[in-house]
This record gives C-alpha cells, structure tokens and sequence, in this order.
C-alpha cells in the first residue's frame, strides 16, 4: 500500500505545469489528466479535473463522449466521491478500479458548487443561493473549456448527476442549451443523465414511506409518522414556505440505503446516529464525508477521503492555493441553498425533452425511486453472468429509464458492471459492446 502511494507520488512530482488559454491549469506529462480553475465570478472559483480515456475509439459516425459527473449534496465533492469512490480510474487506494467510466468515455469533474471540494470563493456571500446560479457557473466553466478547443468540441458531453445532482444538472442542460442556441457556447450537449436525483422532493417524501412499509422495513406508526410529515412538507411547499419544508425534510428518517443494514453497505461505515446529529449541513454531505468508505471492490480498507483529497491528491494537482482546503468551505453551502433546495426542476426536465434532447433517469433499487412504471422493459444481464437479471430498461421517444436492481443511492459503486454497460449505452460510446442477451 505505502509502496504503491511512493511510486504514486514519484509519478506525480514528475508531472508538469501548463500555461495554457485556462490560465491557472494544469496536468500530467502524457496529457491524459488536465485539472484547473476557472474563475466564474471574480473571486469564485470551480475546480475541474478532466480525465481522457486510454481507451478512446475514433469511429466517424459517433462521437467519442466527455461525461460530466455532477455530484449531489449540495456540497459534496465529484472530484473526490465520484471520481474516487464511484466511477473514476482509481478508486480510494489509488488502486485501478476495474469498472471506471472512463472506458467509455473521457471524463470530467467539477467541484460544484463553488465552495465545494477544491472549489472556493474567496468572499463567503459569493456562495450560490440557486441550482441557476450554479447553473450559470457551471456554464461559464464550459464555456471556458470548449469554446477555445476544436478538439473537445467534436465529442459530445453527457451531464450525468447522482442525488442532488440531478437538479444541478437538468438546470444546467437547460442553461447550456439556451447558451448554445445564442451562439455563445461551442459544444455538442449529448444528453442528461439523471442518478436517483432529487428532481421532485414532494414526491420523493411521499413513496418512501410506503416503499419501505412493503419492504418491511417500517411498521403502521412509523408509516403514519412519514405520512404526516409528508403531509406537513406538501402544505410548507404549497405555501412557498421552502426553508421550513427542508427543516422538516432533514428532521424525517434516514433512508439513504435500507436494503442493506448499516455494516453492510459498501459505502456506509457511518451510523444513522452520526446523520440524525448534522444540523445546518445536508445530511447527503454528511454521509459523503464521513470518514469511512469501503468501495465495491472487495476486501479493501475504508476510505478516509479528507486525509486522501488534503494529502496526496492535492500534492499531485499542485495548483490548489496553500489557504484552500479540500471541503473547508462546505459548511456554507446548505444553509445558502436552504430556500432553493425542496424546489423541483421537473419543468427543466421537460424542457430538454421538448427541445429534443435524450433524458435518462436511473435509479437504484432502493435509492429515492418515485414512481415506477409499468416495465414492459428489457432485462439487464452483466459480465458473464446471464441468468442474473440486473436491472431493467424501458424508454418513450427521448426519454429512457433505467431501474438497476441491488443497488441503492450510489448505483456506479453498488453495481459497478451493469452501471458502466448502462453509461456506455446513453453515452453511445464506441467503445460499447452489446452485452450478450440471453435468448428465450
Ligand atoms: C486565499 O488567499 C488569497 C490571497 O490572500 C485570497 O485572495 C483568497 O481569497 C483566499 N482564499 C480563501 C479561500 O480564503
Ligand atoms: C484542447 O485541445 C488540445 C488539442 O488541440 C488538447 O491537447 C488539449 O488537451 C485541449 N484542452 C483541454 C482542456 O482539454
Ligand atoms: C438519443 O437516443 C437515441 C436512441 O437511443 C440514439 O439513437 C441517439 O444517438 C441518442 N442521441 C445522442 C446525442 O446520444
Ligand atoms: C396517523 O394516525 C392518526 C391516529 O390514528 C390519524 O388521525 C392520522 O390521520 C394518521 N395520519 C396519517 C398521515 O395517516
Ligand atoms: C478486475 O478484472 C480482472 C480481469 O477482468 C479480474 O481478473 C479481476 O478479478 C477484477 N477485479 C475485481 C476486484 O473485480
Ligand atoms: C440500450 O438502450 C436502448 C434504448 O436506447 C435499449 O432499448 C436497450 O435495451 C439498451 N441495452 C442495454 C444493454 O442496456
């Protein structure tokens, strides 16, 4: 382990700054990593980390795709959970992660909002109060990438989100749309990709209750309680009372994963104790940074992601000022969203399917599913595994569902391998191999 994390570091020192366009950029030697800031506002700064496949096919008739990963939250760190605990090259060891997306497709991480993981603001209002705001960052970022770069252009960028990522990004594929039909954003946006996203809270407080009563997992009173609150986060919601309906929301049950007990999740180690404890800060933040993660990969130690992102990490990316920490500012972004964060973007969502663009929505089994419809779907099979039924797709003109079966809130890291197969398909990356279907 230690041994690994030298050569790592070795590997690291001899990687060079660029002083490109970007301004404060940097990378590796071989070009295959490029990471910086860009400055959206003056003092507010996002970080991205973009990562270019090595296993990149040119086919002419279809793009090779960057996907951009947005993570939940609001706050929690894409660049840090995302690329090193869900789909990245590495996972939390700095070991190859033998499902990373980046198979597929080239990949970008974006600490979003400002002042999430590496992102900062160098004055605390400059924090965003709205998923536009953020919106409006994250394409003057895009901006700053693609409008300089004919090479980047050519491939199409898919926005997948998890959680609280799916508002940032059906926002943002809205806002990158209008951008690219007023000519001032250059980039082909391939489509929207939406993780057990919290694109409706109302609806979301009203099926877990039910869902985990079936599941056995709650009894009549517990039911009764979630319906009354439920109830009182419809009436605070009706009466615009937002900042209230998030209060009631974060006083209700945990439920981030309940198909698996605390000790067996694989990305658990926190207890609901520890969640019940956070006021003021989100609890998905706090399930995110807590000091504990296990990935899908068997058999490896816990994850400290702090230690990771503060110590090695940002040894390698050198570029992150010496006053700036990894998470240091993450405490004010929750209570600068509270008013925006039980708004649904559901209009947004309709919005990119009105102008055509491919929306899909993948959940786990158990991770915030709203309504599941009638699945006159295909069966999903992985690896070489066809008897097992992995999940399932269903799909109405540029609309796609897909419903992956064991996997709770975190679908990459609790099924990695039907999980690339999924992305490969939205993404139609040419490095896609039709699974083998099992024949009736
Ligand atoms: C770090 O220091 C610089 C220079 O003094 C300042 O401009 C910047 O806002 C500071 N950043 C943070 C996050 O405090
Ligand atoms: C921009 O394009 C060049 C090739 O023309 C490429 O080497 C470079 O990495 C691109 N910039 C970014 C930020 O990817
Ligand atoms: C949208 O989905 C359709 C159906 O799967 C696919 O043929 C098309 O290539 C997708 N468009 C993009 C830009 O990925
Ligand atoms: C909960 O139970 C009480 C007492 O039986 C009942 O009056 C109330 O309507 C129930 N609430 C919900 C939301 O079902
Ligand atoms: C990774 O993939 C290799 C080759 O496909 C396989 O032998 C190995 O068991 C995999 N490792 C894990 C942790 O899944
Ligand atoms: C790929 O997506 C299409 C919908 O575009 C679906 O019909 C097909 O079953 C999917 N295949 C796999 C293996 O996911």
């Amino acid at each position: 382990m230690e041994k690994h994390m030298l050569l790592f570091l070795l590997l690291l020192i001899s990687s060079s700054l660029l002083h490109g366009y970007l301004g404060f950029a940097a990378g590796t030697d071989d070009g295959s990593e490029q990471w910086g800031y860009v400055e959206v506002r003056p003092k507010a700064h996002l970080f991205w980390w973009l990562y270019k496949s090595p296993n990149r096919v040119e086919d002419p008739s279809k793009p090779w795709p960057i996907l951009l990963w947005l993570q939940g939250g609001p706050g929690s760190s894409g660049v840090a959970f995302g690329n090193f605990i869900e789909i990245g090259p590495l996972d939390g060891h700095l070991q190859p992660r033998n499902s990373t997306w980046l198979k597929k497709a080239d990949l970008l991480f974006v600490d979003n909002p400002v002042g999430t993981g590496f992102s900062y603001v160098g004055d605390e209002n400059l924090v965003v109060g709205t998923d536009e705001e953020a919106a409006t960052d994250l394409t003057t970022l895009l901006k700053e990438l693609f409008n300089g770069n004919k090479t980047l252009q050519k491939s199409a960028l898919y926005i997948f989100a998890e959680s609280y990522g799916g508002k940032f990004a059906a926002t943002l594929g809205v806002s990158a749309i209008r951008a690219i039909e007023a000519g001032e954003l250059k980039l082909q946006l391939g489509g929207v990709a939406l993780g057990d996203s919290w694109i409706s809270p109302e609806d979301f407080c009203f099926s877990w209750a039910p869902l985990l009563k079936e599941l056995s997992r709650m009894d009549n009173k517990g039911l009764n309680e979630s319906n009354s609150l439920a109830l009182k986060i419809k009436q605070q919601l009706a009466a615009g009372k937002y900042e209230d309906a998030a209060t009631t929301w974060r006083n209700s049950r945990d439920f981030y994963n309940f198909l698996l007990d605390t000790e067996n999740d694989p990305i658990g180690g926190t207890t609901s104790e520890e969640l019940k404890g956070s006021l003021g800060i989100d609890r998905y933040s706090k399930y995110l940074s807590t000091k504990k993660f296990s990935t899908a990969d068997a058999g490896t130690q816990p994850v400290d992601l702090d230690k990771l992102m503060n110590g090695p990490i940002r040894k390698k990316l050198k570029i992150i000022p010496g006053n700036v920490t990894w998470g240091g500012q993450v405490g004010l972004i929750f209570p600068a969203m509270a008013g925006d964060f039980m708004k649904p973007r559901i209009d947004e969502v309709d919005e990119l399917l009105a102008k055509g663009i491919n929306v899909t929505i993948y959940n786990g089994q158990v991770g915030r599913v709203e309504r599941i419809f009638k699945l006159g779907a295909f069966s999903l099979y992985c690896g070489n595994d066809d008897s097992t039924t992995k999940g399932f797709v269903t799909s109405y003109k540029n609309f796609f569902f897909y419903w992956i079966l064991g996997s709770g809130h975190f679908v990459p890291a609790e099924q990695p391998c039907v999980s690339l197969q999924m992305m490969g398909n939205i993404t139609g990356s040419p490095n896609y191999n039709s699974p083998h279907k099992r024949q009736k």
